[in-house]
């Protein structure tokens, strides 16, 4: 068995790719708010579209975008072999749980808060992706060059009340995952110290509910514009 199996078979190396694509995918969302921060900018969408047609057109774009999808789903992959390996390894609970004394409760559903986030990603990708990359999109002229409008696509799907409130709850879904998971992925990758983790730990709360709640601000804004 090469070293690769060998890691990836054992619950530690399984833990560590989750660690190291979730960090990924925290990396992710850093960059992708800031782009979608654009659509507050009160110009018609233009920074936004033009944006989007720079990431388009960027190769080294494309080639993150292929690891993104990847990442996402081996991060969705090893989540269901773990909490299967611990279900088999512990297939009746401890007599005594006194759970909610020495762990939060984002820590014990993570699997529901990724299971909902996932429910998300794939409604968001039909409604976004799928629609910019393969969709009949409408298109927008700048200084006599034509660009594809997504921001009249993202701005429709935010005039519905539903797909707003679909998103602002799944934002609160997404901030108790990253609650727990920041520090948790900094921990398995063994980067916890005395004297850095409190530190940690704190960035890890504030990053988890600043970013969810800068993603919900996005629709909300854009929907009372409408
Ligand atoms: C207000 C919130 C958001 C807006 C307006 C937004 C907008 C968009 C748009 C327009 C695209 C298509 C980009 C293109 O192909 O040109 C996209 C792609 C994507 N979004 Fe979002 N997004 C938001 C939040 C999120 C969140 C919270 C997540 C993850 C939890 C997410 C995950 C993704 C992924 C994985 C893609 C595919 C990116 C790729 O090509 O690699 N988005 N988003």
């Amino acid at each position: 068995m090469s070293w690769v199996s060998k890691t990836l078979n054992s619950t530690l190396g399984r833990k560590v790719l989750m660690a190291l694509t979730g960090l990924f995918l925290i990396l992710f969302l850093v960059v992708h708010l800031a782009g979608n921060l654009q659509l507050l900018i009160p110009d018609g969408g233009e920074a936004f579209n033009k944006y989007a047609a720079t990431m388009a057109n960027n190769p080294f774009i494309k080639v993150v975008s292929i690891g993104n999808f990847a990442f996402i789903l081996l991060h969705v992959i090893y989540s269901i072999i773990l909490s299967r390996h611990n279900k088999k390894s512990r297939p009746v609970g401890y007599s005594i749980t006194k759970a909610s004394s020495n762990s939060t409760w984002a820590s014990r559903n993570m699997g529901i808060l990724g299971t909902l986030l996932l429910i998300f990603i794939l409604v968001h990708l039909k409604g976004f992706y799928y629609e910019v990359k393969f969709g009949s999109i409408p298109m927008t002229s700048y200084e006599g060059v034509e660009f594809k409008d997504v921001f009249a696509i993202v701005s429709a799907a935010y005039s519905n009340v539903l797909y707003v409130a679909f998103y602002v709850l799944s934002m609160g879904f997404l901030a108790f995952h990253l609650s727990h998971g920041f520090a948790s992925a900094f921990q398995t990758l063994g980067l916890n110290h005395v004297k850095y983790s409190p530190l940690i730990r704190k960035v890890g709360l504030v990053f988890s509910i600043l970013i969810p709640a800068l993603f919900a601000l996005i629709p909300l804004v854009m929907f009372f514009q409408n």
